[in-house]
C-alpha cells in the first residue's frame, strides 16, 4: 500500500509536537530542510531534526534542499534521521556519491531528489550504486501549497522502470501539489511514497485526509 509521508512545512511550529502528534495514522514524517541557496526560502535545521527525534518514533524523512549537502550529512544522522534525500543538482555527481557512501556508513537510508528540469535518466547511475528512495518533485522546490505539475507524471513512469531494472526494492516518493486527486495520478504512474503538507495540515482532519491520499 502507498505510504504517506505528511510535510511538517505546512505544520505549526509553535505547536510542532502536538501537530506532529495530528498526523500519527501517516506512515512517515517529511522534514523539508531549506538553506536559502539551493532554495529561495529557509526553514529548519539540525537541532529541530533533533528535537522532532527526542518526541516521536515515526520515520523521519528528511528531505535536504541545502547546497552542497555533504557538508550535513552526519549532522542529520546524528540528529536522527531515518532516511536523508541528497539533490542531484546540489553538487556535482561524485561530490553526491560521495555523500550517499557517508550515509551508508552512518547507517542511515539514501535518498536522491530530483528537481522537475532533471530528466529521469540522471537517476541511473546512482540506481546503480544501490538506494532506498528516489523523489520526484512536482512543484519547484522552496514553498507548500504550489500547483502539481502533471507533466511529470511521464518521469515517476520512467523512473519506475529504471527501479525495477537496476534497483527493485527502491522507494518512488512524490513531493509537491499532491492531494486526493493528484495523489492517484502519482500511484498510477509508479509512486509508493507521497508526501503532502498543506493537504494533510490544511483538513480539518488530518487522519481523514491521510486515508483520502491512500484512496481509502
Ligand atoms: C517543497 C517541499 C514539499 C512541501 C510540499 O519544496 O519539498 O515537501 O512541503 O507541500 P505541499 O504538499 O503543500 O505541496
Ligand atoms: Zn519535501
Amino acid at each position: 500500500m502507498v505510504k504517506i509521508a505528511p510535510s511538517i512545512l505546512s505544520a505549526d511550529f509553535c505547536r510542532l509536537g502536538e501537530d506532529i502528534g495530528r498526523v500519527a495514522a501517516a506512515d512517515w514524517l517529511h522534514v523539508d530542510v531549506m538553506d536559502g541557496m539551493f532554495v529561495p526560502n529557509i526553514s529548519i535545521g539540525v537541532p529541530v531534526v533533533k528535537s522532532i527525534r527526542q518526541h516521536t518514533d515515526m520515520f523521519l524523512d528528511t528531505h535536504l534542499m541545502v547546497e552542497k549537502p555533504g557538508r550535513y550529512v552526519k549532522a542529520f544522522a546524528d540528529a536522527g534521521a531515518d532516511l536523508l534525500t541528497v539533490h542531484l543538482e546540489a553538487d556535482m555527481p561524485p561530490a553526491i556519491h560521495a555523500a550517499l557512501d557517508e550515509m551508508k556508513g552512518l547507517g542511515v537510508k539514501r535518498g536522491i531528489a530530483l528537481r522537475p528540469i532533471t530528466a529521469a535518466e540522471a537517476v541511473v547511475p546512482y540506481l546503480c550504486e544501490g538506494l532506498d528512495l528516489v523523489l520526484v518533485m512536482t512543484v519547484e522546490p522552496g514553498f507548500g501549497g504550489q500547483k502539481f505539475m502533471a507533466d511529470q507524471l511521464p518521469k515517476i513512469a520512467a523512473i519506475r522502470e529504471y527501479i525495477e531494472k537496476y534497483c527493485p526494492g527502491c522507494a518512488l516518493e512524490v513531493d509537491g501539489g499532491v492531494n486526493a486527486e493528484t495523489a492517484k495520478l502519482c500511484v498510477d504512474a509508479g509512486a509508493d511514497v507521497l508526501v503532502a503538507g498543506s493537504a494533510v495540515y490544511g483538513a480539518s482532519d488530518p487522519a481523514a485526509a491521510i486515508a483520502a491520499l491512500r484512496g481509502e
